[in-house]
């Protein structure tokens, strides 16, 4: 079994389903209200963990009523939260807008999840003994740059998705194995709309790449091997939440197990097609077998 650790958020997504979303000034009356677990480094546990991975989640969350219920979500996902630190006041919770395209916009208010600043032993020796290193960027920067730094000091494979996007800085990037940016992040990041421009130009910055292109699949580059494309699976979505961190918590599972990488790509997205079938972002991460039984 491939060992994962995740140094990430965990929220409380609150969604709104609506019709549409609203302009700016405007009220729109909604479908459905739902409170459901989430955070992209929750996620990417979930997912990771459903997908076959042995998890251990770093972060943290609140001593308000959801916190209870963001660790719980982890655990029977078989999450390991030794790690998950319970520190005082609110939760992250992440402010969601669904529309009927499945398409959605967030506000994300860090909560617990910006008290995490820096590193313990306890952290330390986790990462020493992963296969891969997840992170994401809704921890504060310090935090990420250090397990980062971490990872590459006993020599573990570290996958970044730069979301929300920010400029990154070389301290982190130069211990970055595998960035996994969505084609707007990619954009922010290059300046160039084309994935294949803004591959190329992320591969000056870290060795190897997968563009997350949504319906479209996602492109693969790295220093040593040509541009490939994988296809999505042609599904209908309800609600997209969640679908770029299913795809990286499965692909990291495929490639620990040693899968080539375009298996390892058309499982990945298998798994984020299975995703956007169902509302809610944790909660509709496939396991395994459905992931086998699609694929
Ligand atoms: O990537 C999706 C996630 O982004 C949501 O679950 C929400 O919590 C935000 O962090």
């Amino acid at each position: 079994m491939t060992n994962i650790v995740v140094l990430g958020s965990t929220n409380m997504d609150l969604v709104a389903y609506v019709p549409r979303a609203p302009e700016r000034g405007e009220t729109v009356t909604g479908r459905e209200f739902r409170t459901t677990p989430g955070g992209k480094g929750a996620n990417q546990a979930v997912a990771a963990a459903r997908a076959g991975g042995d998890v251990v989640m770093i972060g943290a969350v609140g001593t308000d009523v959801f916190g209870p219920r963001l660790r719980a979500a982890l655990e029977s996902a078989g999450v390991e939260t030794d790690l998950l630190h319970t520190t005082e006041g609110p939760s992250g919770t992440a402010h969601i807008v669904v529309d009927d395209a499945g398409d959605n916009a967030i506000v994300v208010i860090p909560g617990a999840n910006g008290t995490l600043t820096a590193l313990g032993p306890g952290e330390d020796t986790a990462i020493a003994a992963a296969d891969t290193l997840l992170l994401q960027l809704e921890l504060p920067l310090s935090v990420v740059v250090a397990g980062a730094a971490a990872a590459r000091a006993h020599g573990v494979r570290t996958v970044l998705t730069p979301s929300p996007v920010r400029p990154l800085p070389p301290e982190l990037l130069s211990c970055v194995d595998l960035l996994v940016p969505n084609q707007h992040e990619a954009e922010a990041l290059t300046g160039h709309a084309d994935p294949r421009a803004a591959a190329d130009e992320l591969l000056r910055l870290v060795p190897e790449v997968v563009i997350t292109l949504g319906a479209a699949g996602s492109l693969h580059a790295s220093r040593t091997t040509p541009p490939l494309t994988v296809p999505a699976p042609k599904v209908t979505a309800v609600d997209t939440t969640g679908a770029g961190d299913t795809f990286v918590g499965t692909l990291a599972v495929a490639v620990g197990e040693g899968r080539p990488v375009t298996e390892a790509l058309a499982w990945a997205s298998t798994a984020a097609a299975l995703c956007v079938q169902k509302p809610g972002a944790a909660a509709s991460m496939p396991y395994r077998q459905e992931i086998e039984a699609a694929s």
